[in-house]
């Protein structure tokens, strides 16, 4: 008699979940945190890994982005990431410090002439290599996005290094970025990029670097009325993810979602170069700040002065890695 209705009993349940149909996999969530606005190389960029997302892998993989640090800020992103709050971000290279000082190479003053020498030193052995420097800690880098070359926004004009002594400037947390400041007499202010804009319109600092794109997208300009056309370091960017969340992908997701990732890289670097001349011009079609150019003199003095800092960081990064960015320009 039991035996009877435990079996009706297991039918009833077998029916009830064929009506119910199959069950769905949940997709997986990629969260993508970044702190800059969507009209950006990174915005962008990462929208375009999003809709690529969507195309190649439909309802497997799902990628939510999350702008202007609405999600995390540019301090707390990795610690969320090795947490699994967030799987995604693209920190600037200076935002590593914590878990690697190789990639501090990046913030050497006047190391770079140009993204063709980034291009070149990135895609070397060198500069691939790094991509993997903070494996050990639970990151890894898919791949390298540019902005492009910082210019000195301040309350005053900056024509040569002693005009920038016994400012204040904001800077990305990044030892080498304090000690270029230094170099030249300022006072470097380590703040999250949310905070730059009510910093300056408060006049709490004086100035800070950036590139034409995050002056413009962030109004900076329109609270700091000169710019000096200093293009003296580069801002540029490491797609990271959390090693345990990558491995855990199967390999055919995994090599999907790196695939739609160089695509949307390639995007967001297009969008860089664009942006680099357009972001300007729209500064200077403003009339917000006047934008100063520096003389051959005057540029060799700002080299003269920063240049030191290279020594200073040598052991950390390793004089190998500084000469193999360095000989790039060539
Ligand atoms: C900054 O903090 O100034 C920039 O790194 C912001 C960004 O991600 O471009």
């Amino acid at each position: 008699m039991f035996r009877k209705i435990t079996m009706a009993a297991a039918a009833l349940t077998i029916t009830a979940a064929l009506a119910a149909g199959p069950v769905l996999a949940k997709p997986i969530v990629i969260k993508f945190s970044h702190v800059v606005a969507e009209n950006t190389p990174k915005g962008q960029m990462a929208n375009k890994f999003k809709e690529l997302i969507a195309e190649k892998l439909g309802d497997k993989v799902v990628v939510e982005v999350y702008p202007n640090s609405q999600l995390f800020g540019d301090n707390k992103v990795l610690e969320a990431m090795l947490l699994g709050d967030v799987q995604m971000a693209a920190p600037s290279l200076s935002k590593f410090e914590r878990y690697t000082k190789k990639v501090a190479l990046y913030d050497l003053p006047f190391l770079f002439e140009d993204i063709t020498a980034v291009d070149k030193f990135q895609s070397s052995k060198e500069g691939q290599d790094m991509l993997n420097a903070m494996k050990k800690k639970g990151l890894i880098g898919l791949g390298y996005l540019h902005n492009g070359m910082k210019q000195l926004s301040s309350s005053q004009p900056l024509k040569v290094p002693a005009d920038a002594a016994g400012l204040k400037f904001r800077i990305m947390s990044s030892d080498v970025l304090a000690a270029q400041f230094q170099a030249v007499d300022a006072t470097p202010l380590k703040k999250p990029f949310s905070e730059v804009f009510t910093l300056l319109q408060t006049k709490a600092i004086d100035g800070q670097e950036n590139t034409w794109s995050n002056i413009y997208s962030k109004k900076f300009f329109e609270v700091q009325p000169y710019i000096t056309e200093s293009n003296h370091g580069l801002l540029d960017y490491m797609v990271v993810t959390s090693t345990e969340f990558w491995m855990d992908l199967s390999d055919d997701i995994r090599a999907e979602v790196k695939k739609a990732l160089d695509e949307a890289i390639i995007f967001g670097n297009q969008v860089a170069a664009e942006k680099a001349k357009s972001d300007k011009q729209k500064i200077i079609d403003s009339k917000r700040s006047q934008i100063i150019e520096l003389t051959r003199e005057e540029r060799a003095q700002w080299v003269e002065v920063m240049k030191p800092v290279w020594s200073k960081f040598e052991h950390e990064i390793g004089k190998e890695l500084i000469d193999a960015a360095y000989n790039s320009n060539k």
